[in-house]
Formats: C-alpha cells, structure tokens, sequence
C-alpha cells in the first residue's frame, strides 16, 4: 500500500487520483496499527504463556514437596499410635484401643492419598520413554494381581495381543486405575465381568476396559476425570478420587483422549487412545 498514483492535471482525473490516493493512505496506516496490534498481542500471549508455564511448575513442585514433607509426621502418628495399643495395652479401655484404632486408620488413609498425589504430580513430571507395548498382557498381569475382596467372583475377557505405543510405567498406571476401579466398582456383583478391548474406529484406535458394575450417571461424566471427584460415596466403595485424574493426565501427554459411557446400575465402559507417534507433544 505504498506506491501512490501520480497526479496529472487538477480536473475530475486529478481529484480521482487524489481521493485515490488519501484511501491508501487510510489503507496504509490501518494495515500498520493491525501489525502492531498484533505484534502486541503475541508478545502478550507469549508473555502470559511463559508466566503460566512457571507458575505451575511451581505448584507441581510446592505439591511434590509439601506431600512429602508431610510424609514423616504422618509416619510418627501411626508409629506412636501402635506403639501405645501394644506397649500400653493394660492401661488402655476398650475406648481408647477404638481411638488410636481410628487414628491408624485415618494415618493409613492420609498416607494413601500423599502417595496418589505425589503419583499424580510425578506423571506430569517425568520424562516419557514411548515404545511398543503389549497391552493385552500388560492387563493380564494387572487382573493376576488384583484383590479387592478376597472372595470376588471375576471373569476376565482379554482380546489377545493389542499392541499400544507409550511409556511403559505410565500405561501401566493407567491400566492399573482402570481394571482396578472396573473391579472395585462391580465389586458388589455375583460375579463381575471384566473385559479389556480394542475399536477400530475411522484412524485411531481406542482401547477399553468394561465392567458389569454399578456404573454411574452419564450427566456427571466430565467430572470424573478431575482431581478428588467422586461419584460414589467412600462406605460404598473406598477411594481418593485422584486415579481417574492421573489416568487422564498421562493420555493427554501422550496426545491421546479418554472418555467414559455408562448407566446406573449398568456397568462402565472406558475408552482411551495412545497417540504418541506425534512427536511434538512428547
Ligand atoms: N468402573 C467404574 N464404574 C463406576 N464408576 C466409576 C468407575 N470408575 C470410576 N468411577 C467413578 O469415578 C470416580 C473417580 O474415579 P477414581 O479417580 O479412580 O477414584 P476412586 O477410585 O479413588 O474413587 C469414582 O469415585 C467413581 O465414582
Ligand atoms: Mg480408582
């Protein structure tokens, strides 16, 4: 916009070109006041984005230190707690073995949750090591382990050999949380039906895991996923509500999605996918 017409005479031709002329000058200096506005907003974002990016890497590491910090005076509790019910057990009436019985408890609840945030902390954290996964066998092992109840009824459905690309340790935590809480949450089943799967659907591939248990309701769906949401009530079935939050947290570091179907008293389906092979957000 800064080449101008040349003006030849004063007549109707002339005022043309001048009129002409104060357009591209108008043109001109918008096209500037644009630039720099937009210079300006990049600056800003950029700016913002850096000051974001600090200031939670700051929480992370304030929540890193505070959970461990608190790590060995809850150690202390439990410790002098148990030391008084078995040393000084005579002295103590059925009142007071109850107490410090409840205060252990609570230390050992306490220091489940410490370690689940330190976990949901360290997943943000730490470096991703991706590679070829066999996820099947990973599930497998992970059923092998569990024990809710000691007398759960479970049948187990693998489709065999699915393959996942990821971090090994972080899929594991994922699958752990979810084939755990399939279990735990049909736990109340006659028999609980536990399946892991693959959908081919258009180009990326989900993975699932399904249960026959109580399920939820599909209106509180994307509270799942965040930190302490809980959906069912701890005397029904014990928990923290950071698994599903940590599971969240390493899909998207791995530029996958998670979501979840269900229906109350019907069971629960989750899905995920792995979509690591894009290297940029790794
Ligand atoms: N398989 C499932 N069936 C029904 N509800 C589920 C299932 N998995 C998770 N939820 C709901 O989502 C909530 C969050 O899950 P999670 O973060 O793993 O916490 P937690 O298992 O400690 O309660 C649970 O409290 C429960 O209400
Ligand atoms: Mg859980």
């Amino acid at each position: 916009y800064s080449v101008r017409a040349i003006k030849h005479s004063d007549d109707e031709l002339g005022k043309l070109v001048d009129s002409f002329n104060n357009m591209l000058d108008t043109i001109e200096s918008q096209n500037r006041h644009l630039t720099n506005a937009r210079d300006e907003l990049e600056h800003l974002v950029s700016k913002r984005t850096t000051e974001l990016q600090t200031s939670n890497s700051e929480l992370e590491a304030f929540c890193y230190s505070v959970s461990h910090d608190l790590r060995a005076p809850l150690r202390s509790i439990h410790g002098f707690s148990q030391a008084l019910l078995e040393d000084n057990e005579a002295q103590l009436d059925d009142d007071g073995k109850d107490h410090l019985t409840r205060v252990m408890r609570s230390a050992n609840r306490m220091s489940t949750l410490i370690d689940e945030l330190l976990n949901l902390s360290r997943v943000s954290r730490c470096e991703l090591k991706p590679q070829p996964v066999d996820m099947s066998q990973m599930v497998k092992e992970i059923a092998d382990e569990l024990l809710i109840e000691p007398d759960q009824k479970i049948s187990l459905h693998i489709q065999p050999d699915i393959q996942g690309y990821g971090d090994p340790v972080l899929i594991r935590v994922v699958l752990d949380n979810l084939v755990g809480n399939a279990a735990k949450y049909s736990s109340h089943e006659k028999e609980s039906h536990i399946s892991f799967g693959q959908s081919l659907q258009s180009d990326s591939a989900a993975f699932w895991v399904k249960d026959n248990g109580v399920g939820f309701d599909m209106r509180y769906a994307n509270k799942l996923f965040g930190a302490f949401q809980r959906l069912h009530r701890a005397d029904e079935f014990e928990g923290t509500g950071i698994g599903l939050a940590t599971v969240a947290r390493i899909v998207h570091r791995h530029g996958g999605e998670i979501w979840a179907a269900s229906e109350v008293n019907n069971g629960a389906c989750f899905h995920f996918t792995l979509t690591s092979n894009d290297n940029d957000r790794l």
